[in-house]
């Protein structure tokens, strides 16, 4: 039987016996409160066919916490004061797809920003959707060789809303296999090759994991008060909202951003027909435009 959408403390909400069915089939009209909330608190559109992604990806929280169906689960995440299991759900609705240098072209242009950078004045860096921190430590590792990791000279600052992704991130421990396209250079200089327990995975260096300030912060949500970045990286996430969504976070994080400042984002999103005042300089490669 369908929980009652009405809000209460999960301890009141009805639980599965033992051996009872797993959850029934998401319905349609489950499906569009859960799309209305991601959409409200996330920013993220699920069209119709995500209803069985969304149904999979939920299923596990469900089958832990003993709710007999998605009613029950979505008026659990409802609830304001459910934060914590509400940052579960985005995890596991959210992808997480990244690797280190991706789309390696911005991380030339970064080197070549980076080494023309004035020395009086500090250059400072935004990954706002930074995943498990591949992103962070290209981002590092490409100003870490030009300017060095003196904090004086540059300053990152890298977020997501995933609070485990952030949590890999600041652990900066990864299978080798994911260490690929790290350029021989940055791998010896910048990495730890793991041995007995850490045997198969490599380890950011500590030197330059603290470099890197990790967050949470969700971009749909008042952004905190952050002195003017030169460059914000926001890549392959746009792709996943809509335009009104699109249009909101980057006027956001344009207020965040330096007069003169740069915005990436990923070779195949675009702001165009957003109305957003930004020139394009190359693939993916944004400046404002007066
Ligand atoms: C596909 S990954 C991209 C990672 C990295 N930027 C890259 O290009 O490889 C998208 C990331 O955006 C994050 N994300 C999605 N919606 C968000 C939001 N509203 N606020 C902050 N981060 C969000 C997800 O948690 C995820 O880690």
């Amino acid at each position: 039987m369908a929980e009652s959408p009405s809000p209460g403390p999960l301890t009141h909400q009805k639980t599965l016996a033992r051996g009872q069915p797993p959850p029934a089939a998401m319905t349609e009209n489950e499906f569009q409160r859960f799309q209305a909330l991601f959409a409200q608190t996330l920013g993220l559109s699920f069209t119709s066919e995500k209803r069985d992604l969304l149904t999979l990806r939920l299923a596990p929280r469900l089958a832990a916490l003993g709710l007999r169906d998605y009613t029950a689960y979505h008026a659990l995440i409802a609830r304001p004061e459910a934060r914590e299991e509400r940052l579960r759900a985005f995890d596991l609705v959210t992808t997480h797809e990244t690797w280190f240098f991706r789309e390696i072209r911005h991380f030339d242009y970064l080197r070549e920003q980076a080494s023309e950078w004035p020395l009086d004045r500090k250059l400072r860096v935004w990954d706002a959707a930074c995943s498990s921190g591949e992103e962070a430590y290209s981002i590092a590792m490409t100003l870490a060789e030009v300017m060095g990791t003196h904090r004086k000279r540059w300053e990152l600052l890298a977020s997501d809303i995933s609070h485990p992704c952030l949590q890999a991130a600041r652990h900066g421990k990864y299978p080798l296999g994911r260490g690929k396209d790290i350029p021989q250079r940055h791998l010896e200089r910048f990495c730890l090759k793991g041995v007995h327990s850490q045997e198969g995975q490599f380890c950011i260096r500590r030197e330059l994991r603290d470099t890197v300030h990790f967050k949470l912060i969700n971009l749909v949500e008042p952004l905190p008060l952050l002195s003017p970045f030169d460059m914000i990286f926001l890549r392959n996430t746009l792709i996943y909202m809509n335009p009104a969504v699109r249009t909101s976070i980057v006027t956001a994080l344009t207020s965040r951003l330096a007069p003169d400042g740069i915005l990436f984002i990923s070779h195949t999103e675009s702001l165009q027909g957003l109305g957003l005042k930004f020139r394009l300089l190359q693939p993916g490669i944004y400046c404002r435009d007066y």
